[in-house]
């Protein structure tokens, strides 16, 4: 670790073992407290139309069976999980979300959530900075394909229709959301070894067509973190003129891994987690012509917490909306005017503009934690590298890792050696003592990735995938990075 680790962020959780529940116990009670005060001074004269309930058997029997099939959930809050995406939201965030659920805004229009609106627009300024954009537009949703598919409707219509270019490991939403949105066409670009965006084979894509509207860089694609080569797609840009959009639901918030506290660039660490690849890519965001960056993967808030954000605020025009019945106040900023989603949560946006003023997405806030998650990977992928009997199977850009098995040269070995693990070290096994994933390719992304694999045939190749999204995991000397690959180890 090239910095210390700053144990004080680590009260903002309840902890693996909730080790922090009493603290957060308190300050529940304190957000209820406050919310049940508004409630009884609003309109003080009024006269209560209620006793106040001693309480409801039937919620209490309810709730005591609910509770239980908590237990049926898998433990995603734990370091020995680092199979999907499921990051451990903070106290902040569980806080804000609740103070203001309990009075449930929504943030479509300034009249359904005064409060929450301004502090939607004071959480996008902070995306804004943290991704380098002087000025511009955006604003949350309910997840990086709803704001991805937003992204590519305002440049259908702002530009008009043409062709969008994406790699071929790139999120699955992408073939769907250019079918919706009848786009002319679409090209999947094929990877390299390390799953990044081939831009050779972009830039032949490029001259054959007549309309390129936009090409997609993936800043952590969702198999494999690879980060595509922003710096490269840029100069094509300047010579194919497209719309550049970076798909960064997954990665944009590494970005506060190099912003002082400023939001300034901090210089390239030589010790530190930030690979010299992926810190190149960072240093272009601000680049970009849109970026879709989602706070409920590694912004460390709950699900429903997406982000789009564009650099020209005048994308958002051809999707300016109204309607007979709401955005009465025409002096206040109604955010549901120019997004695909209508009725969203101001609780959410009270909940990430909480965790951002307790947690700015900079390297001695957010960035701090998200270093820790690097560590973990770049851990991992080093005890690969010393393993005898694994290899990466791409070199890590991000926290997300593939490795596999060594078995000589044969395919199909190989894989049924990967399958094996996985059988035993995932949600196939009740008992598994640690949860990972597989990252499956075809054949042809297998040859393209591992040319030197011998008898690749017609079959699908499952690689074991880690996501080390807990920042736990770089704690006591990365003891569950350690025991899992000793428990990978087993056979
Ligand atoms: C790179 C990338 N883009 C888009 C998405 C879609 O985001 P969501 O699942 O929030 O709609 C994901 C989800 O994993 C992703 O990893």
């Amino acid at each position: 670790m090239s910095d210390e680790i700053k144990t004080d962020l680590f009260d903002l959780f309840l902890g693996p073992k909730g080790e922090n529940s009493r603290y957060f116990e308190e300050l529940v009670s304190r957000v209820i407290r406050s919310h049940s005060d508004l409630r009884a001074n609003y309109s003080k004269d009024d006269l209560s139309l209620l006793k106040g309930i001693p309480g409801s058997p039937k919620l209490e029997e309810e709730l005591i069976k609910f509770l239980e099939l908590q237990k049926n959930n898998l433990p995603y809050f734990h370091p020995r999980y680092s199979a999907q995406m499921l990051k451990d939201p903070t106290i902040p965030s569980i806080l804000g979300y609740l103070a203001f659920i309990m009075s449930n805004p929504n943030n479509h229009a300034w009249e359904g959530g005064p409060v929450t609106t301004e502090m939607e627009l004071e959480v996008v300024e902070t995306l804004l900075k943290m991704c380098g954009f002087k000025s511009g537009w955006g604003h949350l949703a309910s997840g990086g394909s709803l704001a991805n598919m937003e992204a590519v409707w305002a440049a259908r219509d702002y530009y008009g229709n043409g062709t969008v270019f994406f790699s071929e490991v790139s999120h699955y939403s992408w073939k769907r959301i250019c079918k919706i949105l009848n786009i002319d066409s679409y090209e999947e670009v094929a990877v390299d070894g390390n799953f990044r965006m081939n831009l050779n084979s972009l830039e032949d894509a490029l001259k054959k067509s007549n309309k390129p509207l936009m090409v997609v860089a993936n800043f952590g694609s969702t198999g494999a973190g690879s980060v595509d080569n922003i710096e490269g797609i840029i100069e094509l840009k300047s010579r194919y003129n497209f719309h550049l959009h970076i798909d960064a639901a997954y990665g944009g918030f590494f970005r506060s891994c190099i912003l002082d506290d400023n939001y300034g660039l901090l210089p390239y660490d030589h010790e530190g987690e930030v690979s010299l690849h992926s810190y190149n890519q960072l240093k272009h965001f601000a680049e970009a012509d849109s970026i879709t960056i989602d706070p409920h993967k590694q912004g460390f808030m709950q699900y429903g917490a997406g982000a789009v954000i564009y650099k020209d605020e005048a994308l958002r025009e051809p999707l300016s909306n109204t309607a007979p019945y709401t955005y009465h106040k025409t002096d206040k900023p109604n955010i549901g005017m120019f997004s695909l989603e209508g009725s969203r949560p101001g609780a959410m946006a009270a909940a990430c503009y909480l965790t951002y003023k307790v947690l700015p997405p900079v390297a001695s806030g957010l960035g701090s934690l998200l270093k820790l998650s690097l560590a973990s990977a770049n851990k991992f992928s080093e005890l690969m590298d010393l393993s005898d009997n694994f290899n990466n199977f791409s070199k890590n850009d991000l926290d997300i890792c593939t490795a596999t098995t060594i078995a000589g040269d044969d395919v199909a070995e190989i894989n049924k050696k990967n399958l094996e693990i996985y059988q035993r070290l995932s949600v196939e096994n009740p008992d598994a003592p640690f949860i990972i994933s597989k990252f499956v390719v075809s054949p042809e992304i297998l040859a393209r990735a591992n040319p030197n694999l011998k008898n690749i045939n017609n079959e699908n190749f499952s690689a074991l995938r880690t996501v080390f999204m807990k920042h736990w995991n770089a704690l006591d000397d990365f003891r569950y990075v350690r025991e899992l690959v000793e428990e990978m180890n087993l056979r």
